[in-house]
Parts: structure tokens; sequence; C-alpha cells
């Protein structure tokens, strides 16, 4: 991987922090926050990429300490052999952010008995932001995430907290959630980061398998050559060539591809319904799902 570590790059010359409970995790936020220093939040599960890192380096730029979070949750997987193929390499994921962290920067990677010691019961309502496209295909999962991430959230006591564009639809739940939970956090979106190719960067394209990575970018080429439609075509037309284009690759699958309010996540059937559309789109590229999304 072609990593930019920028200007950012620092000497490492002491041990990372790395905290596996919350105890400790909550004994050095205090300390922290005994200093006044502010603290920028980036959650992950790990699996470690460029765009990742992106957002590690805007949090460094935009407050005094940062944190990251590694944690595969369980409770976010609607399927179970999803969970299980998920990449985990934590000694690799920290090499990764050596350069970036300094010393009173703090990685949190508790167990899932850590977040978890009793069976979590917590329902939230995230009304018609968690029913369309990801949330009717993954049912659960947003409840996962809103589970995970308050507790994150309480544990850490970021200012501001950093989520990637990718996860777009994830983005409007977490506004949503911190909302619903009153908390005082600056949720701070970060734009896509791709490949050279264009395929979206994602911790599940490791497990492409080789046709299938190569047919990839397709996706981004497709989504760019609708959005330069729009004038000519209804958002249904542009639907259907997407679906068509991809599908016919016999290597992509399309699962949903909506074009939808950026703000309700609403579908549209015609341009004016609203000034701010995006594409949103999720493949099947044979065991991997891949999302991604475009604002036309
Ligand atoms: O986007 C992710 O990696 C996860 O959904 C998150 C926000 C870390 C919660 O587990």
């Amino acid at each position: 991987m072609n990593i930019n570590y920028g200007y950012f790059r620092k000497p490492f010359l002491y041990e990372m922090k790395i905290f596996e409970t919350i105890n400790a995790t909550r004994e050095h936020v205090h300390s922290l926050s005994n200093q006044h220093l502010t603290v920028g939040f980036v959650p992950t599960m790990g699996a470690l990429h460029e765009g990742h890192l992106s957002l590690v380096r805007r949090a460094t730029r935009e407050n005094d300490r940062v944190a990251v979070s590694i944690f595969v949750n369980p409770n976010q997987f609607n399927n179970p052999a999803d969970l299980e193929k998920y990449s985990r390499n934590i000694g690799a994921d920290l090499e990764l952010l050596k350069p970036f962290l300094e010393e009173d920067d703090f990685i949190f990677a508790p167990s899932v008995a850590e977040m978890y010691p009793i069976a979590e019961t917590q329902v939230y309502n995230f009304g018609s932001l968690a029913e369309v496209m990801e949330g009717r295909f993954r049912p659960g999962h947003f409840n996962g995430v809103g589970v995970v991430v308050n507790k994150l959230f309480r544990i850490v006591e970021p200012l501001t907290a950093y989520f990637g564009e990718k996860d777009f639809q994830q983005l409007a739940i977490i506004r949503r959630l911190v909302s619903i939970e009153q908390l005082p956090i600056i949720i701070i979106p970060c734009p896509i980061m791709r490949e050279p190719d264009g395929l979206a960067m994602s911790s599940r394209n490791v497990q492409l398998m080789p046709d299938h990575r190569r047919a990839a970018p397709l996706i981004f080429e497709t989504l760019t050559k609708a959005a330069g439609k729009v004038i000519s075509a209804s958002p249904e037309q542009l639907r259907q060539f997407i679906i068509s284009t991809l599908n016919h690759t016999g290597l992509l699958e399309v699962e949903y591809v909506e074009f939808a309010d950026e703000a309700t996540l609403n579908p549209v059937t015609s341009w004016a319904e609203s000034e701010n559309i995006r594409c949103f789109i999720a493949v099947q590229a044979g065991e991997v799902r891949l999302i991604d999304n475009l604002r036309v």
C-alpha cells in the first residue's frame, strides 16, 4: 500500500498507548480532560487502510490528542460468515498508526467481553434513515452500529469524531444517535478515499478475488458516467443503466442502487425532488459486498 505520511510523520521514541480495558481508557481520558486537552476520535474495526489514515491525519491536525478504537463489533454483522471472514490484524494496524500518534494519543482495542459483559438489549429508533438501502438489506446492522458507537463515545468522551463518507448512511445514523443521546460531540464527515483506479477504499477490498478486484473499479466508473447523464435521463433510467452495466460483467451483481436525498436518504423519482441528491449502491463481487456513493 502506498501510504502518504505527509509532514505528520513523527519520530517514534515512546511506547504507543494501547488500552484494552474501559477503566484504563477512562483513567487516561480523565487525565487529558484535567489538562483541558481536546480529543479527536476515529472509531474503526481495524484492517486499516489509507482511508482510515486520512481520518487520523485530520484528527491530529484538529485536536490536541487523538484516539483510535479498533474493535470488530459482532453486533453490527447480520451475517455470521461476514463477521468470521472480516480481516483482523492488530499488529499491522498498530504499525500503520505508529507514525501518526504522539505520546498521549491512544488506541482503545477492547475484547468483545469487555464491550458486552451482558447481552445487549438497547433498541434505537432511527426512523426511516435505518429502513432504506443498507438498513433494508442488513437488518439490525444500524442498531448494532448505534449501540457500539454510543458505548465508544461514552468511554472516549471526544470533542470531535471522524467518519468516512463511504458509509454515508452510517454517518446520518451517527448524527441521529448523537441527537438521541444528546452527546456533546461534533461529527466530522470526511471524503471517500479511492484507489488509483477509482475503487472506494474499504477493509473488504483485500478479500476480493483477482477477477472481482479487476471488475470492481467499474462501480465508480459507472456511477460517474450516470452522474454525467442527469440532464438527459430520469433517476429510474439511470438506475437501469447502472444495474445493466454492472450485472453484464458477470462478476458484479447489484444489490441496490438508489438516487436519494442526502439528508433524509429517501429515494427520489425525479431530479426536482431534491437539490442534494446522491447515488448509493451496494454490489456483490463474488463473496464480497461493496458499497459506494457519489453526489450527482
Ligand atoms: O465504520 C466502521 O468501521 C464501524 O461501523 C464503526 C463506526 C467503527 C462501528 O463499529
